[in-house]
């Protein structure tokens, strides 16, 4: 059975590649872009089955109008992706106020603001998929990547605690997250802060030095038409996955840094108990909050 779609950053990348094999496999997209002439070729070859409308998530308004548009213009909505995002690097005190708060913006609260203009539709349907492009840099974290881990890891806990409230209205949910991968997020979309002489020779000037071309770049095992065709997959399963973890890296780097925080977290398990309460009543109320 076909399914519909609405996914943002169609322009590039995972969201392109999501958006070509939907139509392909006969499936209707609602394709959100910044320049939607990106995607006059599939416009061309595909007709009806992909609607189209400019779309920067940054601007609140302008999702929410998109979102109703979509709804109103295709009948339902199966999918949707929350996927446009870019990286920001460089140590946090390199970057100015404006550049973080587009990060936030862009990466986080759109995000949330997408959920929050989809969700009604969804559930007077009577039910959906949410899909969010996340990063296993919701999981782990690198230096001099400190603003685009901090709308990763918010973005995991939205929706680890969303997904509970929306799980009772058949709406699921799944937390996409890529390794390193092979499209236009590094060098091409990548923003960075201004250089700062301090952090020249740590990982911030390391990384600067890898975007652009001066040292090699960071392994990219991740192939976008396979993390795509995934995510179309964990679709077809009738219980949504809660996480996704796609490719080798990042399985790898985030059972490595789950296991430390485990062990982290196991060592430090008497000082934990140590600071209950002294009445047993009351360490039981608590926990059952
Ligand atoms: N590639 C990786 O290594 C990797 C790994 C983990 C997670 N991710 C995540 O994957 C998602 C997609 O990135 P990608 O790897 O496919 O990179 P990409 O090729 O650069 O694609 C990013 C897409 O997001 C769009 N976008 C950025 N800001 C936007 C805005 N304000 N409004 C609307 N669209 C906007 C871009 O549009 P324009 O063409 O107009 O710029 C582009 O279509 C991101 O959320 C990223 O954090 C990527």
């Amino acid at each position: 059975m076909p399914r519909t779609w609405f996914v943002t950053g169609t322009s590039s990348g995972f969201g392109r590649k999501l958006t070509e094999q939907l139509l392909n496999r006969g499936d209707r997209v609602a394709a959100t872009a910044r320049r939607v002439e990106a995607l006059d070729d599939l416009a061309a070859r595909h007709g009806h089955r992909l609607w189209r409308a400019p779309l920067d998530v940054t601007d609140t308004t302008a999702l929410r109008q998109a979102v109703d548009q979509a709804f109103a213009d295709l009948g339902r909505v199966d999918v949707v992706v929350s996927n446009a995002g870019y990286g920001l690097f460089g140590a946090f005190e390199e970057l100015s106020d404006a550049q973080i708060d587009r990060q936030i913006v862009t990466n986080l609260t759109a995000s949330i603001q997408l959920a929050r203009a989809a969700v009604p539709h969804l559930r007077r349907q009577g039910g959906g998929r949410f899909v969010q492009v996340a990063s296993v840099g919701g999981q782990i974290a690198f230096p001099a990547m400190s603003l685009y881990h901090a709308t990763k890891w918010g973005i995991e806990g939205f929706w680890e605690s969303a997904a509970a409230d929306l799980a009772p209205f058949g709406i699921g949910v799944t937390i996409v997250e890529p390794g390193v991968s092979r499209t236009n997020f590094g060098a091409g979309s990548a923003v960075l802060g201004a250089p700062m002489p301090e952090y020249a020779d740590g990982p911030s000037g390391q990384l600067r030095r890898m975007l652009s071309g001066e040292l090699p770049p960071l392994p990219a095992p991740g192939d976008p038409a396979k993390i795509a065709a995934a995510i179309i997959a964990s679709v077809d399963r009738p219980d949504a996955p809660l996480r996704l973890t796609l490719g080798s890296d990042a399985y790898a780097l985030a059972t490595a840094a789950l296991r430390d925080r485990l062990a982290a977290l196991e060592a430090g398990r008497d000082l934990a108990f140590s600071t209950d309460a002294d009445v047993a009543d009351d360490v039981a109320a608590t926990v059952a909050l």
